[in-house]
């Protein structure tokens, strides 16, 4: 295509594969693209983007030349010698991550010394060092190994690609590393060049740290509700703090999506692999568990025992701009109210098709209004933007009850309120 870009692979083309191939595209590289569902890339060739992510569509369409797609490993091995990884690393039972499809990847290298595995998905601290033994195990020592963990944000996920606020490499100083610096190095962002395990580490803990900050406040909240303060002028004051600082202080129902839960999970028992108890994480994670629970503890509160209560839940995505289900908060909520007896619709402006797969006898509804018709009480589970447009005095005519529940303090208790119907958030009084 007449740059000079380096041309590479992707290998996995989910939410961060795909963002990563269209991001680099979008800089000049050719970028050949792989994975083991034919479904998938069969959707890829035809133009069609199989999530939804902001831009995202748009930028693969206008960098379809330099994109191509294939279920085969070999058109992607002969163009290209820096294979990025984004496949999936899903927790085990156990809670360790599972490493299956970074191992089926390893596998399906070639003997190789002019080509290198660059790690996007997140995995445990001591991968690339397992990797790196594999490698000689299977003869492969040549095969070069960088680890680059991603921190792209689902919803925001094309724009954090091409504007992150650091990029982190792990390498042998090698001519893997080196070929990935330069890869990066039109972003203009910080550059932390380390060893990879610390590199692996940096994700880890930065995800970590993450959501204890959020499961923090979450605990905050639930003291100010016992004590009459409110938690967003708590976290105002608190946010102003530059050692604290505004970002991921916001009180609500809790974190979900595929990468939280499991990375918080997979640091833990790396911690305990070694004989150390991360405690702090067990709380981050019960807090974080705890906080969807408390919703109908709320529901019950107001509507005494939830046997043939019904109730709406507006959003389904673990979070606004994502089609991304994985551990939603809604699919807690929807088994518990259902197993309270409870009557339960739903809306979602996006993620319905992902939520069907997911979640049963829930009734799915075209719009918020119809979710509302007769219910009891509305949860706010995900603060889509277009919410903030409800036409709260309709919806109050449309409600048998008078309750909103909103689970991430997003609406204005006073234009609820003066509608005729009842706030409650989290946190607040
Ligand atoms: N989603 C995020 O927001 C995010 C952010 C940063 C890091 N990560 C990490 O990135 C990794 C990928 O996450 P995701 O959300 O993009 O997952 P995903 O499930 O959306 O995509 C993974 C893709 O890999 C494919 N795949 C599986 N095995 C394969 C194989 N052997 N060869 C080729 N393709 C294969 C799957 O078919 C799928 O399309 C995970 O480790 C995750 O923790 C995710």
């Amino acid at each position: 295509m007449g740059t000079d870009r380096e041309p590479i692979a992707v290998i996995g083309t989910g939410y961060v594969g795909l963002v990563t191939a269209a991001g680099f595209a979008q800089l000049g590289s050719d970028v050949w693209c792989v994975d083991v569902d034919a479904e998938k890339i069969a959707r890829l060739n035809r133009g069609e983007v199989p999530i939804y992510e902001p831009g995202l569509e748009e930028c693969v369409a206008r960098n379809r030349g330099r994109l191509h797609f294939s279920s085969e490993l070999s058109p992607a091995l002969e163009h290209a010698r820096l294979l990025f990884v984004a496949v999936g690393t899903p927790p085990t039972y156990s809670g360790d991550a599972d490493l299956s499809a970074v191992d089926q990847v390893v596998g399906a290298m070639p003997s190789s010394d002019r080509h290198a595995l660059v790690m996007k998905s997140t995995v445990p601290v001591g991968t690339g060092a397992a990797i790196r033994r594999m490698f000689d195990l299977q003869g492969k020592s040549g095969f070069g190994y960088v680890s680059c963990p991603e921190f792209l944000k689902e919803g925001s996920a094309l724009s954090d690609f091409l504007k992150p606020d650091r990029v982190v490499i792990g390498d042998d100083r090698d001519w893997a590393g080196d070929a990935v610096v330069k890869l990066y190095e039109p972003f203009d962002a910080p550059l932390v060049r380390t060893d990879i395990a610390s590199a692996e580490m940096i994700k880890l803990a930065s995800n970590a740290f993450l959501a204890t900050k959020i499961s923090f406040i979450n605990e905050i909240a639930v003291v100010c509700e016992e004590t009459g303060a409110d938690v967003l002028k708590v976290a105002q004051g608190m946010g102003l703090d530059e050692r604290i600082g505004p970002k991921f202080l916001r009180a609500g129902i809790g974190w979900g999506g595929s990468c939280f839960g499991k990375d918080v999970t997979a640091l833990k028992k790396l911690a305990a692999n070694t004989g150390y108890q991360f405690q702090l994480l067990n709380a981050s994670l019960e807090v974080n568990e705890l906080q969807k629970r408390r919703i109908v503890a709320k529901l019950q509160k107001h509507l005494g025992r939830l046997v043939g209560k019904r109730i709406g839940l507006l959003g389904l995505a673990f979070k606004p701009d994502t089609d991304d289900m994985r551990d939603a908060a809604s699919l807690v909520l929807a088994a518990r109210l259902q197993a309270e007896g409870a009557r339960v619709t739903a809306f979602d402006p996006v993620a319905e098709e992902v939520a069907r797969g997911l979640i049963t006898g829930v009734e799915f509804c075209p719009s918020a209004m119809d979710c509302a018709e007769g219910c009891d009480a509305i949860v706010l589970v995900t603060e889509w933007r277009e919410f903030r447009e409800l036409d709260f005095v309709e919806m109050a005519r449309r409600m048998r009850g008078r309750l909103v529940l909103d689970g991430r303090n997003f609406f204005d208790p006073g234009t609820i309120q003066s509608a005729g119907l009842t706030y409650e958030g989290v946190g607040r009084r």
